[in-house]
């Protein structure tokens, strides 16, 4: 199994971190327009191999794509984070340009790859990636609900002051301060309602504190986060690489499902070898509905803004 990171900046560097110690993938290649970095970063990375107990080959390479011929999965991470302040979409003027040049290269050196976005506006530059490699649908997945609801799951542990491994909940819609949706009916504490435990309020606080779970962090860190996106990623590696199966809320093109179209913004799929392998479709709340349109509405005002 190999896989390869572009962008070996924070996210890009702690996602071939987490891939490389959870020890599933044969080869991890770096690549980055930065001279040497990659070739740093991944060489460091390999310095702890011995230490940290994992077999995984990195590599690193500075814009060379031979480098990443034949891989079965590809993340895209390249492009500008965001500074406090600054919303995602802001960044769609010189990210939009960036993440085209690298999924038409990574497309030409791998065609069957399955490919991972995750620069920002994350939700319009997966439906860009559609547009420019014309890849299947099941072949292009965004990574924006994995961390929504991991941020979810960590707010809602707090609330409940209950341990995170005790807790469940999910974000969909697109990846944005405004645009998501996470839906607090459905989130449990070991399968009891988490509405139980919590009153209303404090679960609208949950809630709101989880929409604005990125810019949080870029307020205090000066530049976005890394960890739990590289974290986020690498579980959806894992799940496509070892066939698992599992339910994340992805950016996926839909096509009639949740009664939208011609988007990519965030529902619960099955990740599996394949890639997409179903969309799943719960019954939303009337309100839970009107969120999710809204949010489609938002994402749909940024991929106009697109140059394609
Ligand atoms: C975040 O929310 C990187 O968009 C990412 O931290």
């Amino acid at each position: 199994m190999k896989v390869t990171v572009v962008g070996a900046g924070a996210v890009g560097a702690s996602c071939a971190e987490y891939i490389a110690i959870k020890n599933f993938a044969s080869e991890v290649v770096l690549l980055d327009i930065k001279e040497g970095y990659a070739e740093g970063k991944a060489m460091d990375l390999m310095q702890t191999a011995s230490l940290n107990g994992f077999d995984t080959k990195l590599t690193g390479s500075t814009s060379d794509y031979s480098k990443t011929a034949n891989s079965d999965i590809a993340v895209i991470t390249s492009g500008i984070p965001r500074k406090p302040g600054m919303t995602r979409e802001e960044l769609i003027g010189i990210n939009a340009g960036i993440v085209k040049s690298v999924a038409t290269s990574l497309v030409e050196h791998s065609p069957n790859v399955i490919l991972i976005v995750v620069s920002n506006p994350m939700d319009t530059m997966t439906y860009l990636t559609h547009k420019v490699t014309g890849l299947p649908k099941h072949r292009i997945i965004g990574m924006g609900g994995a961390l929504d609801s991991a941020r979810f799951k960590y707010r809602l542990a707090q609330a409940l002051e209950a341990p995170i491994s005790d807790v469940d909940g999910m974000v969909i819609g697109g990846h944005s301060d405004k645009g998501m949706v996470p839906l607090t009916r459905l989130a449990t504490r070991n399968s009891v309602p988490v509405s139980e435990f919590i009153s209303e309020e404090r679960l609208n606080q949950v809630k709101e504190d989880t929409k604005v779970g990125g810019a949080t962090l870029t307020k205090l860190l000066g530049t976005s986060a890394w960890y739990a996106p590289g974290a986020a990623v690498s579980g959806l590696v894992q799940a496509i690489a070892c066939d698992q199966k599992k339910i994340y809320p992805c950016s996926t093109l839909l096509d009639g499902e949740y009664g939208l179209n011609d988007l990519c913004i965030g529902v619960p799929v099955v990740l599996g070898r394949n890639g997409i392998e179903k969309i799943v479709e719960i019954d939303l709340s009337e309100a839970e509905k009107t969120h999710l349109k809204e949010s489609a509405e938002g994402v749909q005002k940024t991929n106009g803004l697109l140059e394609i």
